[in-house]
């Protein structure tokens, strides 16, 4: 069978941003930094991303491009003994299970931004009711616009790589950026931006030993950065041999934590504008507000602040929201879709209809058990077992995956890779430091 692959090393790169870029960073970023003291989940996150999430985002690139299959069989065929052999089949379906059950919250949270996305144009033309239904929590609200997003979601992923995943990544990543900085441009010159700026900036060093904050900000940085589900492994086998693989990964990396940073540095300020409009955004406890809602509170009331064009700058903002949480969802549903495909012989189209199919029910039944499900699945998958999967392919990758052949595979994009920083440091870092690290945060987590 023909596999697909990236055409050129730069659709690769924003085809995995695109992955990595979506709602973990503009609505968990920001709602993340919120809740846990600010600019001290952030410097924990920038940490954390550079130092744990980036060696583990090139154990699952390097391991993807040089089996070039889905994480079941790769983890399966760089292994010699059964027992090792074994284990990373179950770590495969452990990720593929992860992947599914977080595309079961993403696909409604996603929902809400196709919702706020149409709000500012039934409410144009007139149909104030619908737009108040569109952007209201509710059962039925959140089930239909689930569904509508996880048809889309199926409709590229149908598609394949050059045609589906390639095509809708290309374009977004500039608007978005652009979109973002012209936003903070605005929210930095109202009245309480700087009390917001304070809040994100200016770090309470004692906070940061907190557990609490220490896992939320590993969970942050794994879940923002793709990785421990077999996204990252999986694109990782569709892109070309010559590809730089340490270069690509640092960009993914900068493209990702740059913007949630960007992201913080909106919503933030944007929560004391909002307060300054009349907003709460301090809870009973003293604490700023947080939870799922939190940028669906403050932004509207943001753009709502500009008058006429703030209309069109919330529909243009949910838009690119929305396109951002496509290009992660179509990357989180391609883990077990070419499972399937590889080791089942299933044609795409029939995998991709019974997957998402399957993934709904779920969405369905947290949307059903909202309080009692939602914040359980995604602590469960973000917080624990992205982490843990992670920790076990570095492990592969470290005490597994021949040396020789790793460099091997290193050298074809990059002929004097021996002689890098990357070479002295990334092999016993992955082997060590990061299994190590993930295991003790976990570790605390669990018992504190
Ligand atoms: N990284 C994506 C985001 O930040 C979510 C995601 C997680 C995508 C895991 C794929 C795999 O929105």
């Amino acid at each position: 069978m023909q596999r697909g692959q990236f055409s050129s090393t730069f659709t690769f790169v924003l085809a995995a941003a695109g992955s990595a870029v979506g709602l973990g960073n503009i609505w968990g970023f920001p709602t993340n930094a919120a809740e846990n003291g600010g600019a001290g989940f952030l410097l924990m996150y920038l940490i954390l991303a550079f130092l744990l999430a980036y060696p583990a985002l090139m154990a699952e690139l390097i391991i993807g491009r040089h089996t070039r299959a889905n994480m079941v069989m790769a983890l399966d065929s760089i292994a010699t003994r059964q027992s090792a052999k074994k284990l990373g089949r179950l770590t495969g379906y452990a990720g593929m299970v992860t992947a599914s059950l977080i595309l079961s919250f993403y696909a409604i949270v996603a929902g809400w931004m196709l919702g706020s996305m149409a709000e500012p144009v039934a409410s144009f033309f007139g149909f104030e009711a619908l737009g108040a239904w569109l952007t209201a929590f509710g059962t039925a609200r959140n089930i239909i616009l689930t569904s509508l997003f996880m048809l889309l979601t199926g409709l590229i992923i149908n598609a394949g790589v050059e045609q589906g995943i390639e095509k809708w990544s290309r374009r977004l990543m500039p608007s978005l950026l652009i979109l973002l900085i012209a936003l903070i441009a605005y929210v930095l010159t109202r009245e309480g931006a700087t009390d917001g700026l304070r809040h994100y900036l200016v770090p309470d060093f004692s906070q940061m030993t907190n557990p609490d904050l220490i896992v939320s900000a590993l969970g942050q940085a794994f879940f923002s950065m793709s990785l421990g589900v077999g996204t990252m492994l999986i694109y990782g086998s569709y892109i070309r041999s010559d590809a730089n693989l340490p270069m690509v990964g640092s960009l993914v990396t900068l493209a990702d934590t740059g913007i949630a940073f960007l992201a913080g540095l909106l919503v933030l300020p944007a929560m004391f504008v909002a307060q300054n409009l009349g907003v709460a955004i301090y809870g009973d406890d003293g604490s700023l507000i947080g939870g799922p809602n939190l940028i669906f509170q403050v932004l509207p009331t943001l753009f709502e602040s500009m008058g006429g064009v703030g209309f069109l700058v919330g529909f243009a903002f949910f838009v690119l929201m929305s396109i951002a949480a496509v290009t992660s969802s179509i990357s989180l549903l391609e883990v077990p879709v070419s499972y399937a495909v590889e080791n089942h012989n299933m044609s795409r189209k029939r995998a991709t209809l019974w997957l998402s199919s399957a993934i709904f029910a779920l969405s369905v039944a947290i949307c059903l058990n909202f309080d009692a499900l939602f914040d359980a699945v995604i602590s469960l998958t973000t917080e624990w077992a992205q982490p843990l999967i992670s920790m076990l392919i570095c492990l592969f990758a470290g005490w597994v995956f021949y040396r020789n052949s790793i460099l091997n595979e290193l050298k074809q994009g990059n002929p004097d890779i021996e002689h890098s920083l990357f070479w002295k440091l990334w092999p016993v870092y992955v082997k060590f430091v990061c299994p190590a690290l993930i295991g003790v945060i976990i570790f605390q987590g669990l018992l504190f």
